[in-house]
């Protein structure tokens, strides 16, 4: 950009006023993304029983086309699928040591990421960028996931059994680990949801945390077996080759298409690993990750996976839904997390269980979706999953703001209730998310209902003041209301 584009407000002038007043900026602009304060925490350990292991896969796709858009700089496509990137967490053996130092939890270059958000601004230019890139050092630079990268897979695959209490414990079995696919929200990337995914593999489940190429990140980095890299910025419809009948609207179903054949590659490659192809995925990773995937064969239920999501993630694993169980896209149950309120129309064609989570900000902000009530819209969709004879379940999460489940407030906890009017301990905000989910994975597998799943609905229609009921044990009721379950118990 020539500097007499700039306009004078950006002008590099680096007087203490300037850089105080843009790293107030990026602060809000932060704070904007992730409804989030600066000041970070280090991420806390997992809590299940077994060590948490973790790879980045990156591997190559042929090509797949999902749009014919391009951009306007180029004119090369832009949702032209080279590779697939994600991280998989898993149980791994105890005491395993590894020998690579953890991910960073913004991953490396920092750069990509702060143009990113910059870009998210519309303030990218030479100074913003470097500004982003020193704030996002001292906000994050140094935090650190804390799974083991690259240790062996536990070597035995769990399978259930029950207690009283509705908990899951992995016992000796052959069915493989349980396998969940894990699709982020807008302005995010694979590293957002760690706790979430690492807390689960803890206790007994692989979790494929995909990192979408679809613009709608802060940015990455697609590197090719040949070992090239490029970098993918965030782009918008300004920066595409289209004309007047191509809209918001258009580029979202463009980027959920693209997310979803993301998610199909990401299956692709698993079902490899447990075909007996993982030397085969490590050879071709770029990231040098996977020493140990040959062992995988075997190891992963890839006939019975889970598709989740979060924001702009779940309204594509409701889209990856459709049509499912079916070979590319072998789900048998789906975990939807504050479901868009504008990524475009919900797929209510579920046919397949269904737990949708809202966070309380999510239930509580009254928006108009499709000229209905937002709300409305999720309950109808979870009841016609039960009218089919599935089991669908809508439920709020009392006390937690839309990025509850994001490692953000992890990150950023002591300001948290201000900027998203968020009450409840963050830890508990991620767990009670880990909790239910493992209730899920349990009824999917074996058709129990348990805990929280096990009860009939406590509130129809959201209801801010209230903190649950009698009908719910005490242990939920401040954390609870559910507004959908299925029929029979
Ligand atoms: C999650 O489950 C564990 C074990 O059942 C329980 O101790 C914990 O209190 C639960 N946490 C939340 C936030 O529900
Ligand atoms: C999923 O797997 C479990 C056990 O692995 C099985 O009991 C259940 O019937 C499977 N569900 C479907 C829909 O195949
Ligand atoms: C749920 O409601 C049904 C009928 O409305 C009742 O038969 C059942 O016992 C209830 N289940 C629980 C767990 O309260
Ligand atoms: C709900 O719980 C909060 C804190 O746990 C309490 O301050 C509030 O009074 C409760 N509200 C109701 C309606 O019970």
């Amino acid at each position: 950009m020539s500097r007499s584009r700039i306009p004078p407000i950006l002008r590099p002038r680096l007087t203490p006023k300037y850089v105080a007043s843009s790293i107030a900026a990026i602060y809000v602009v932060y704070c904007w993304l992730w409804g989030m304060p600066l000041l970070s925490s280090k991420l806390p350990a997992y809590t299940g029983p077994h060590a948490v292991g973790t790879i980045d896969i990156e591997s190559p796709c042929d090509g797949r086309k999902t749009s014919d858009v391009k951009y306007k700089s180029t004119g090369q496509p832009a949702f032209l699928l080279e590779t697939v990137l994600f991280s998989v967490y898993y149980p791994a053996v105890k005491g395993a040591k590894s020998d690579k130092p953890n991910h960073l939890w913004v991953p490396k270059p920092l750069a990509v990421t702060a143009e990113g958000y910059a870009k998210f601004a519309h303030i990218s230019n030479f100074l913003t960028n470097s500004l982003f890139t020193v704030a996002l050092w001292g906000i994050a630079g140094s935090t650190t996931i804390p799974a083991n990268v690259d240790v062996p897979l536990r070597e035995t695959a769990p399978s259930f059994e029950f207690t009283d209490h509705g908990e899951g414990k992995p016992t000796e079995g052959n069915d493989g680990f349980p396998v969940i696919v894990f699709s982020h929200g807008m302005a995010s990337s694979r590293t957002d949801y760690t706790h979430f995914c690492g807390e689960l593999a803890s206790r007994g489940y692989i979790v494929a945390a995909i990192e979408h190429r679809d613009g709608s990140g802060p940015g990455s980095i697609i590197m090719n077996a040949g070992g090239t890299e490029k970098t993918l910025y965030h782009f918008g419809l300004d920066d595409l080759d289209v004309d007047q009948s191509f809209g918001i609207p258009e580029l979202k179903q463009a980027q959920l298409d693209f997310r979803q054949a993301e998610i199909e590659e990401t299956v692709r490659v698993l079902r490899a690993i447990n075909d007996g192809s993982g030397a085969t995925i490590f050879e071709t990773n770029p990231r040098k990750e996977g020493e140990h995937l040959a062992s995988w064969t075997g190891q992963l239920d890839m006939t019975n996976v889970t598709i989740s999501g979060h924001s702009y993630g779940a309204t594509g694993a409701l889209q990856a839904l459709k049509g499912a169980p079916c070979k590319e896209r072998p789900f048998h149950g789906g975990i939807i997390l504050d479901p868009g309120k504008s990524s475009g129309p919900l797929n209510h064609d579920v046919d397949v269980p269904v737990l949708v989570i809202h966070s309380n900000s999510w239930s509580k902000k009254r928006s108009i979706f499709f000229g209905q009530p937002h709300f409305s819209v999720v309950k109808d969709l979870v009841r016609q999953v039960n009218k089919r004879g599935m089991a669908g379940w809508f439920m709020t999460s009392l006390g937690t703001s839309h990025p509850s489940v994001t490692d953000a407030p992890l990150i950023e906890p002591t300001l948290l209730s201000w900027t998203t009017g968020s009450s409840i301990d963050v830890i508990d905000g991620v767990r009670m998310y880990v909790n239910v989910t493992e209730e899920f994975m349990l009824y999917q597998k074996a058709n129990r209902r348990t805990g929280l799943l096990a009860l009939n609905v406590t509130h129809p229609e959201y209801d801010e003041k209230s903190n649950g009921t009698q009908q719910m044990p005490k242990c939920y009721q401040r954390f609870w209301q559910i507004h959908v379950a299925p029929d029979s118990a």
